[in-house]
């Protein structure tokens, strides 16, 4: 049995992907599977803490947890606002989710038609918020947790983030690479803390890296 490491401690995690429609039947959505967060959520719950898992676009099968609650999101901005709302009674907020950068600016009411004299159709995006870096700015002593999937200059990009979104840790995965990070049961990450040098830990399951994070997770808390 794990140990009761986060015991009595609220966690926060998103999970998944989120989904910024277009019209009645189309949206913007992305590869994430929720493994990750899902690995987290069941490795926290089993270290004691009482989780609320705020989830979007899965393929896999949901905890079945009972200190696990269970949030279901669409788009960027529902799980902006649900992350707010709990943000407050939380000790640790883990952002797993794959967000959307840009949404639509406008939602078509109907489903939008092709036609003969139309070869090409434009649809205008805009900024979605950026749900760490807003609830990041206000945070007291929670923990904040961050993901960095990125596919070119990894650990630069994963260090502003840690800077810009007032972070306490980040991990970071490079998508590009075959067999790891989206939607693969495998990750390999390179953790960025603050004032610490870059640890890159070895390729292991997404479960055995939820084991790793939660325990370092742990003694940062206490
Ligand atoms: O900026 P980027 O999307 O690459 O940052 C990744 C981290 O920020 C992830 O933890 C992700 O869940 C979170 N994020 C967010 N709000 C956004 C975009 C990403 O909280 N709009």
């Amino acid at each position: 049995a794990t140990k009761p490491i986060l015991k009595d401690k609220k966690v926060l995690i998103s999970a998944g992907g989120t989904r910024e429609q277009i019209d009645p039947v189309r949206f913007i959505g992305n590869r994430s599977s929720g493994k990750m967060g899902i690995a987290l959520a069941n490795e926290a719950a089993n270290a004691g803490a009482e989780v609320t898992l705020v989830v979007g676009q899965i393929t896999v099968l949901l905890p079945t947890h009972p200190q696990i609650k269970i949030i279901h999101i669409e788009s960027t901005n529902d799980l902006f606002k649900t992350i707010s709302n709990e943000f407050t009674q939380t000790d640790i907020l883990i952002m797993a989710a794959a967000v959307a950068d840009f949404e639509p600016e406008t939602v078509a009411t109907q489903k939008i038609k092709k036609s003969a004299d139309n070869d090409e159709f434009l649809l205008k995006l805009k900024k979605t918020p950026d749900i760490l870096k807003t609830v990041g700015a206000t945070k007291k002593d929670q923990l904040v947790v961050g993901f960095a999937a990125e596919t070119q200059g990894l650990l630069a990009n994963a260090q502003k983030k840690l800077i810009k979104k007032n972070a306490d840790l980040i991990i970071a995965n490079n998508v590009a690479t075959p067999g790891i990070g989206f939607a693969s049961d495998d990750n390999q990450v390179t953790l960025l803390e603050r004032d610490q040098d870059p640890k890159q830990l070895p390729k292991m399951t997404k479960n055995e890296l939820a084991a790793h994070l939660i325990k370092l997770i742990a003694t940062k808390i206490n």
